[in-house]
């Protein structure tokens, strides 16, 4: 074999080698931890080694990759806590299961069907180019019902829209919705966008509010689910220096900002390195700001767990300002999404219900906006699907989510 034959062999094996790296989730394991293993699994996935997937129940099911199996199996073995392993290659695992995936990825994603896009899907989730078709169709189609806005950039360069319902009646009241901060919590815009659309055809529902909804604060992160990991769940920030990327967009507002928070960028919950360094939590913010005296109600829409979660966040000691008002309108909501579809969601403080986490959007609206009513929803479900939650739920999802914000915007204006 001449020199240059051997050079371009193993030319051809470093490409392969390099194309069989990239595949997310390779050789990443999934573990279910015992039931004492909470704190444990906190310290693990503040210090990037895990990342948790699974956290109902007491139990909880996290990813581990590859570089982190040994350290986190000492950390578990010296603590004394069972851990049980239900995956041994993610990217396998997902492959397998994955049947829509290849065609998900060579999709014509940048064009709706006459028969898909002028509605949100019912049964299928957008892309971000739909949901962008979607967003313009309605702006031209119902002019005096709602104006779309791009309130600024994302790290790639993605608009970030705000759709503005507008009310019937002059208002001086106004309800913030935001979702899809999380990438891989798709039910989330998939309910907004829904959301948007009753909001449209049913005026008498908001009359006399002005409703903001951002239904894809993180496009980034959401297309590369799509395309590449669809467990994705921080913004596509480069992190300088680091061999990991992206930054936790709920971890990156300034209220209390670093606690219960990673300053590790291999964390699937770091912060980033300042208070608002991401462009997409910056133009939220800013956005917000504008609207801060009228502001009667944030809602920040996350999955999963069916949980209305109230400040504060970043502590447990704590209690948020009308404390028992939160929990009563919570009950409202809860009453009313029951009402619609039987599904059960609690209210919950998120701190104590869920865990410790500081840099949120509700903690901010609280502190810094003075907001009254303040909740993170966790949507549909309960932990079967998780975030791999099964298109044929976002009718319903919808549905009960439009009865129950209904319900407590005609409650909190009575
Ligand atoms: C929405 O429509 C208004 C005019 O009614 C226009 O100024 C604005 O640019 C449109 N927004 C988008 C995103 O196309
Ligand atoms: C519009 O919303 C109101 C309040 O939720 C509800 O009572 C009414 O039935 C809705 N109308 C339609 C046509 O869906
Ligand atoms: C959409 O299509 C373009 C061109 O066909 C491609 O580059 C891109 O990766 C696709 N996926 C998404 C989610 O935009
Ligand atoms: C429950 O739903 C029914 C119709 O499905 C409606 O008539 C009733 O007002 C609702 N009750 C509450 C408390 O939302
Ligand atoms: C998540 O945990 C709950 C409670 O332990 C369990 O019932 C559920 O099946 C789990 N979901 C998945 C996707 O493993
Ligand atoms: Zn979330």
């Amino acid at each position: 074999m001449s020199v240059w034959r051997v050079l371009r062999w193993l030319m051809v094996m470093i490409v392969m080698s390099d194309a069989i790296m990239c595949l997310p989730n390779t050789r990443h394991q999934v573990w279910r931890v015992g039931s004492r293993g909470s704190n444990v699994v906190q310290q693990l996935l503040v210090a990037g080694m895990l990342d948790v997937l699974n956290h109902s129940g007491s139990s909880r099911t996290v990813r581990v990759p590859p570089e982190s199996l040994t350290e986190v199996k000492d950390a578990l073995q010296d603590a004394g806590i069972p851990y049980q392993v239900l995956i041994h290659d993610l990217a396998a695992h997902l492959q397998a299961a994955d049947e829509e995936g290849r065609e998900r990825r060579s999709a014509d994603n940048s064009s709706c069907t006459v028969s898909s896009c002028p509605a949100p899907l019912n049964t299928h989730y957008m892309t971000f180019s739909q949901m962008e078709w979607y967003l313009r169709d309605v702006n031209t189609s119902s002019p005096t019902r709602i104006t779309v806005s791009s309130i600024g950039k994302s790290v790639e360069g993605r608009n970030i829209w705000l759709a503005h319902i507008l009310p019937s009646q002059p208002s001086d009241k106004a309800v913030w919705l935001e979702a899809g901060l999380h990438a891989r919590e798709w039910i989330s815009p998939a309910v907004a966008l829904h959301l948007i659309h009753h909001m449209i055809t049913n005026t008498s529902a908001t009359s006399s509010v002005d409703v903001f909804i951002v239904p894809m604060a993180n496009p980034d992160g959401y297309v590369y689910t799509w395309i590449t990991d669809r467990l994705w769940r921080k913004n596509r920030r480069v992190n300088g220096g680091a061999r990991c990327d992206g930054v936790d967009l709920n971890r990156n507002w300034d209220s209390h900002f670093g606690v219960g928070a990673s300053n590790n960028p291999c964390s699937e919950v770091y912060q980033g390195p300042s208070a608002f360094s991401e462009p997409e939590t910056k133009a939220l913010r800013d956005a917000m700001l504008k609207l801060k005296d009228n502001l009667e109600l944030v809602l920040a829409l996350h999955s999963y767990g069916q949980d209305l979660l109230y400040p504060w966040g970043w502590s447990t000691g704590e209690e948020a300002p009308g404390k028992h008002d939160l929990i009563a309108i919570g009950q409202v909501f809860t009453q009313a999404v029951k009402n619609a579809t039987g599904t059960e969601y609690a209210v919950k403080n998120a701190a104590e219900g869920y865990y410790v986490a500081s840099g949120a959007t509700d903690d901010w609206a609280m502190e810094a906006l003075h907001t009254k009513y303040v909740y993170t929803l966790e949507l549909r479900d309960q932990g079967r699907q998780g975030f791999l939650l099964e298109p044929a739920n976002i009718l319903a999802c919808s549905e009960e989510i439009w009865q129950g914000i209904t319900q407590v915007i005609k409650k909190i204006n009575a």
